[in-house]
């Protein structure tokens, strides 16, 4: 099946309603997604690609697909964020949904690739070269369940393609509470494992601490758009302050399952088994 990918840059129009409404069906009841208003705003007041003071550069892509009818297939959201002091470039893999008639057709794969390509121009654009600039893709998955394929599928799709989940016993993490909770609402912050792929370093058993340091660091710069600051700063001493506990220069990376039969891997995922209680507010 060929696919037309297209780049939504503004939540005016049905184009945005459309990808916000199945993102919204899909990871809405699992409180994965942030508010319309926010990746309303990401598209249309966008951060500046160039910081005279050296801060990160963010930028939001939202990607939709469509079949060669005109079918809408899927979508893809991610935010390509470079630190030019650093030398360092994350492709945060936000989420991605392919709609049940076009799975395993080529388009998972195609919204799995795309993120590489447009960081790549990213830094290209930055006058950075390519090959100087480690690229992590980073995304927060949940484990999986026992008895629930789905959850198994994702791992799958990822793990086949070269990304594992940083050890949740030196970086246990968690995504934040994306509600509005106002100044007195108390944060429920998922647990979720840190899966990444450091592009060209595929079969790496581990990640330089200062990657995983990355990954809460250039996630966290996203949330900060939409999260109050006291919560992100609770997780990050969660996250770090067992980083740092543990001592590691390199952390270690956890193997995702390759297939729906790999049960031993699956299992050593599972929530049971990972130090993954919800932390403190
Ligand atoms: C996860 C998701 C994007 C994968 O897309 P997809 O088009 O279904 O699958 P892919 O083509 O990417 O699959 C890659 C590999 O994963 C495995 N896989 C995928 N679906 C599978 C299934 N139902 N059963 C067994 N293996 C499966 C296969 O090994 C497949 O390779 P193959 O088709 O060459 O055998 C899709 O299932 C989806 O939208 N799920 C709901 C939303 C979600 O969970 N998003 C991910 C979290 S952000």
């Amino acid at each position: 099946m060929r696919f037309r990918l297209g780049e939504v840059t503004s939540s005016r129009g049905p184009v945005f309603e459309e990808a916000y409404r199945a993102l919204e069906a899909e990871f809405g009841p699992r409180s994965e997604l942030e508010r319309r208003a926010v990746l309303a705003r990401w598209l249309d007041e966008p951060s500046p690609t160039t910081h005279s003071d050296g801060a990160l550069e963010r930028s939001y892509h939202l990607l939709v697909a469509h079949d060669e009818e005109g079918r809408f297939a899927g979508v893809r959201d991610l935010h390509v964020v470079l630190d030019r002091r650093a030398a360092v470039a994350v492709a945060y893999l936000a989420h991605v949904l392919v709609l049940p008639p076009f799975r395993r057709t080529g388009l998972g794969a195609l919204f799995r690739s795309t993120p590489v390509d447009m960081a790549q121009a990213a830094v290209r654009n930055a006058g950075m070269d390519v090959a100087a600039v480690p690229l992590l893709l980073a995304a927060e998955m949940e484990p999986p369940t026992p008895g629930d394929d789905a959850s198994l599928v994702r791992l799958v799709a990822y793990g086949k393609e070269g990304f594992s989940a940083i050890s949740p016993v030196v970086f246990p993490y968690f995504q934040p509470d994306f509600r509005d909770l106002g100044a007195e609402g108390v944060p429920s912050p998922i647990p979720l494992l840190a899966v990444v792929r450091l592009v060209g370093h595929e079969s790496a058993v581990t990640l330089p601490a200062s990657l995983a340091r990355a990954f809460v660091a250039y996630l966290h710069a996203v949330f900060s758009t939409h999260v109050r600051a006291d919560h992100l700063a609770a997780l990050r001493a969660q996250t770090l302050g067992a980083l740092d506990a543990s001592g590691v220069a390199d952390v270690p990376l956890l193997r995702l399952p390759r297939s729906l039969d790999d049960a031993a891997t699956a299992h050593a995922l599972t929530l049971s088994r990972l130090p993954l209680s919800r932390p403190m507010s």
